[in-house]
C-alpha cells in the first residue's frame, strides 16, 4: 500500500471513536492536567507569533530539558507528527524500515503512506519484551535504512536499557541506517529518566511529547531531537503542513515546562495511587499471565483461555470498561490497560475487569 489513497489508521479510529468507557482501563495516559491548576492568565496569552520554525523560548526550554542546543529541536503537533516527520526525513519511498513488534501501530500505518517496506523484529513475552540486538540482527537486510523503536514499549511498558540501546545504534551504523526511539512513554519516569537517546549518536533520533506522562495532550506540545542536518530537513518537510504552530498553545506549552515539576507531581502521586491496584489484579489472577513493567502506564497481560474479543465485548455491555484489545497491536490473546486515571476509576475499572474475566472462565 502506497501514498495518498492510503485508507488511514485502524487503531487511530477506534482509540478516537470506540475506546472511551466510563471505567476508562483503555487510555495509555495520564487523565487531562486541569487548566485551572496551570498557573496561566489570559495576559500572558497572544494569538500570533513570529517565529515560524518553532517559538524559540519552547524550542530552548526543550533543549535545555533534553541537554542539547535549539538547533536540535523540531517541535511538532504532538509525538504523532514529530514522529511523521521524523520518518519522512529519514526514509525515501521504496526504503526499508525494520519496527519492533508488537508495536504502535501508527510507526506502521505512517511507514505504509510514505511508501517505505515494513519488516518486523520480535519482542517476545518470554523475554520480558526486551529488544534482543541478536533479533534485531536477524532481521535486517542490506536495505534497512531505519530501525523503530518505542521506549518505554508501547503496548507493554518494557523499559530498553542503554546497552541495549548502544547494541542496536552499532547495529544501525554498520548498515548505514538509523536508529528513531519514541520516547513518548519515557517521561513517565520522571526525575528518573534516562539521557534521551539521542545522546548516544548522530545516527540516533527522538520523538516525544508532554502527552502521556503530563495529561497535557491538548497542548499538542510535541518534539523531535536529532542532529541539527536532519532538523532542517524536517523543518522543511514541516513546511508542506502548515505555516506556523498555534501559538497559544505554544505560549502555554512555555508555561506547562516552566512549573514541570508541579504537573509531574499529580501525574506522580495518580500512578503511586494506580500502580498498586495493577499489581494486585495481576497477583491475584491465574488466568492471564503477564510481564510486570517496573515504570510507567500501562500493561500487556496474555489471557491463558478463552477469547479477548469476548472478554471486551463483556466488559462494554456488561460493565461499562474498556480495555485495548491486543489484535491493535497484532497479538490477539493480550489486552493492554492503563493506570493513568482516577484513582476510584481505575479500581473500579479494575474490579470490573475481574468480574468479566471470572466470566470468561465459566463460559469455558
Ligand atoms: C508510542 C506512541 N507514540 C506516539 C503517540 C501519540 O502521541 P501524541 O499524543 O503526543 O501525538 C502515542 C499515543 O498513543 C504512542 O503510544
Amino acid at each position: 500500500m502506497t501514498s495518498r489513497t492510503h485508507s488511514g489508521s485502524r487503531y487511530m479510529q477506534y482509540a478516537k471513536l470506540r475506546s472511551g468507557a466510563k471505567y476508562n482501563l483503555a487510555s495509555s495516559g495520564i487523565m487531562s492536567y486541569p487548566l485551572k491548576e496551570l498557573p496561566v492568565t489570559l495576559e500572558e496569552l497572544e494569538i500570533c507569533g513570529s517565529d515560524f520554525y518553532g517559538y524559540a523560548p519552547l524550542r530552548e526550554r526543550l533543549a535545555k530539558l533534553n541537554g542539547l542546543t535549539a538547533d536540535c529541536v523540531v517541535t511538532a503537533a504532538g509525538t504523532s507528527m514529530a514522529n511523521h516527520l521524523a520518518l519522512a526525513a529519514t526514509l525515501e519511498p521504496g526504503e526499508e524500515a525494520l519496527v519492533e513488534w508488537p508495536t504502535y501501530e501508527l510507526v506502521v500505518t505512517t511507514l505504509e503512506y510514505l511508501g517505505v517496506s515494513v519488516r518486523y523484529f520480535e519482542r517476545r513475552m518470554q523475554d520480558g519484551f526486551r529488544v534482543d540486538p541478536h533479533q534485531v540482527e536477524r532481521k535486517m537486510t542490506p536495505q534497512t535504512r531505519l530501525i523503530v523503536l518505542t521506549n518505554l514499549h508501547n503496548p507493554t511498558g518494557a523499559l530498553i536499557d542503554e546497552a541495549t540501546l548502544r547494541a542496536v545504534g552499532d547495529l544501525a551504523r554498520k548498515n548505514n541506517a538509523r536508529v528513531l526511539v519514541d520516547e513518548v512513554y519515557l517521561e513517565a519516569l520522571y526525575e528518573r529518566r534516562p539521557l534521551p537517546a539521542v545522546h548516544l549518536g548522530d545516527h540516533f533520533l527522538v520523538t516525544s511529547s508532554l502527552t502521556k506522562a503530563y495529561g497535557l495532550s491538548g497542548l499538542r506540545c510535541g518534539w523531535v531531537l536529532a542532529n541539527p542536518e536532519l532538523t532542517e530537513r524536517m523543518w522543511h518537510i514541516n513546511d508542506l503542513y502548515g505555516v506556523n504552530a498555534a501559538h497559544p498553545a505554544e505560549l502555554m506549552s512555555v508555561i506547562a515546562l516552566d512549573n514541570l515539576e508541579r504537573v509531574a507531581a499529580r501525574a506522580k502521586k495518580l500512578l503511586e495511587a494506580n500502580r498498586p491496584v495493577l499489581d494486585s489484579f495481576l497477583r491475584s489472577r491465574d488466568d492471564i499471565e503477564y510481564v510486570r513493567p517496573e515504570f510507567g502506564t500501562v500493561a500487556f497481560p496474555k489471557l491463558r483461555h478463552g477469547s479477548v474479543e469476548q472478554l471486551d465485548r463483556l466488559l462494554r455491555e456488561g460493565y461499562e470498561t474498556g480495555v485495548v484489545p491486543g489484535s491493535y497491536f497484532g497479538m490477539p490473546e493480550h489486552f493492554r490497560v492503563g493506570i493513568g486515571g482516577d484513582p476510584e476509576m481505575t479500581q473500579a475499572g479494575f474490579e470490573r475487569l475481574g468480574l468479566a474475566l471470572d466470566k470468561v472462565r465459566a463460559n469455558g
